[in-house]
């Protein structure tokens, strides 16, 4: 399919070569971003998009698509679909593209011998690791690691990531309790029926309106939506309330200090009182999926406080907040803790996913975390060339800069439009606000689009902002001109003067 659009688009004219299908650099080099969005249908999805879609409905279910996309013409911050309508792209495959689309470092990264030679050799990374390995493993991750924590677990996506970091919470809480001590004989029989003593009732403590992804032990611990939950089994886990904060932030402060407080004594109370002992709690730095929820950095001190004069371990979810998005790496750096987190999990704009962790995390016996790929060694290169990227353009600080520029934009309007929306709230490009209804919400995204605009929701009413790193300044001003324009037309329909 990837190849015969390349065949079909002027881009691919003239290539040559081995990989002739695919860009060569100077042809990526000539990919030039948009100056603006271009939308040529009176609809999206347009008629190709729909007809890609229609096609592929026979195969897979396309009722969440929202357009086909065109990813040979795709350019930095702008996407493509299927009918050449070429949109901003301020949601970025639900947040995870973090330097632009066809970026010349990756692309050439994607092209080189290592990552064709590890595509087609494919390792068991836990058997038979290629020599270099460890090398690749400091200049994708190490680079960037999280401070405190001095080893990496690659994984498949956030929701494994996740999962496998419960795994090395629950081996290490059963470690700690046994001693030195080795596996009982009804310890090694019981695990076989699944019941205790060898399972044992042990929780992950998450938090409402929480997301930490759909396997099964990650499913358990996601409270955002009940349609993502039904008629799966559970682990009858607790979850503790997450605060409710109303914004902006600093003007409420005191009663959202109270609120962070009420919930931190309910965590505490949990992790006391629960009748299943709970070996580690998750959060996410803004819970994301949820719609947007922010806590103040004194709560996640608090958090962190209570779970370490307890021993249980603190799990921090930078799936969605991680890579530089919030105006630092890490969003928790924003918190100043003073004991570390016991492991932090990724995926999305790293574009490979794991979790962060030490020593004490590795359980005890070998092939006890483990599957067979234990993550991609190609995708891992490809963080690799996008850490480069991020070091070597600032893109954490471009990120914190242009995302106080829209923000200030975005706080009048809100004021100015508050039959839309309020509530505006984030930190670097990691922005949202919310709608009034959700009706509205999906006709504000609608006319976007229409304007040229990819955008996403999240929770009931949130709108989300995930744009890429590379967002600068005259893109929120593309923005802004036709945000300010659907607004108009909103009011015009909804309260005519
Ligand atoms: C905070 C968080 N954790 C975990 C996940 C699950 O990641 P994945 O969809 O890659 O399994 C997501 C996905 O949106 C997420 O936002």
């Amino acid at each position: 399919m990837l190849r015969h659009a390349l065949a079909r688009s002027s881009l691919s004219r003239g290539a040559s070569g081995r990989l002739g299908h695919y860009y060569s650099r100077r042809q990526a080099s000539q990919l030039a971003e948009p100056k603006q969005p271009e939308v040529v249908t009176s609809e999206i999805p347009g008629p190709q998009s729909k007809a890609a879609l229609a096609r592929l409905s026979k195969l897979q279910d396309t009722r969440a698509a929202v357009f086909a996309c065109d990813y040979s013409k795709s350019v930095g911050n702008y996407i493509v679909d299927a009918d050449g309508n070429q949109l901003l792209d301020l949601y970025c495959q639900i947040a995870s593209i973090p330097v632009g689309y066809n970026n010349e470092a990756l692309l050439k990264a994607a092209q080189s011998p290592e990552v064709a030679s590890t595509l087609i050799n494919r390792p068991a990374l836990g058997v038979y690791p290629p020599k270099d390995w460890a090398s690749v493993l400091e200049k994708a991750y190490m680079r960037v690691r999280p401070k405190g924590l001095d080893m990496v677990f690659t994984t498949a996506h956030g929701s494994d990531a996740n999962e496998l970091a419960y795994k090395a919470a629950f081996m290490h809480y059963a470690r700690t309790k046994r001693g030195s001590a080795g596996f009982s004989a009804q310890e090694e029989t019981s695990v076989m029926d699944n019941v205790p003593p060898g399972a044992p009732d042990v929780a992950i403590l998450s938090f409402t309106s929480g997301f930490h992804g759909r396997t099964f032990g990650a499913l358990s611990t996601t409270r955002s939506k009940a349609i993502h939950k039904l008629d799966i089994p559970a682990f009858r886990w607790p979850r503790a309330p997450f605060p409710q904060l109303r914004y902006p932030l600093d003007k409420f402060s005191e009663e959202n200090s109270v609120e962070e407080q009420r919930c931190i004594a309910e965590t505490e109370r949990i992790l006391d009182e629960n009748e299943m002992p709970i070996a580690a709690v998750i959060v996410e730095p803004v819970q994301s999926e949820g719609g947007d929820r922010h806590a103040s950095a004194h709560f996640f001190q608090e958090l962190r406080r209570i779970t370490h004069q307890r021993g249980v371990l603190l799990i921090v979810d930078e799936v969605q907040t991680g890579c530089g998005a919030t105006g630092t790496f890490w969003a928790h750096e924003q918190w100043r803790l003073d004991t570390p987190p016991d492991m932090v999990t990724f995926s999305k704009k790293m574009q490979t996913a794991g979790f962060y962790h030490t020593q004490k995390m590795v359980p005890e016996q070998p092939l006890r975390n483990f599957n067979t790929w234990l993550g991609d060694p190609s995708r891992a290169l490809v963080t690799s060339a996008i850490v480069d990227e991020v070091l070597a353009q600032d893109l954490v600080e471009q990120a914190r800069v242009t995302g106080a520029y829209l923000k200030s934009h975005l706080v009048p309007l809100a004021i100015r439009y508050f039959r839309v929306f309020n509530s505006v709230r984030g930190e670097g490009t990691f922005l949202a606000f919310d709608c009034t209804s959700p009706e509205l919400r999906a006709e504000l995204l609608q006319l976007m689009r229409m304007e040229g605009v990819n955008m996403g929701g999240s929770g009931d009413v949130a709108v989300r902002f995930r744009p890429m790193l590379t967002l600068t300044k005259a893109h929120v001003n593309v923005f802004l001109t036709r945000f300010e324009s659907v607004l108009n037309k909103l009011y015009q329909k909804h309260w005519p003067r």
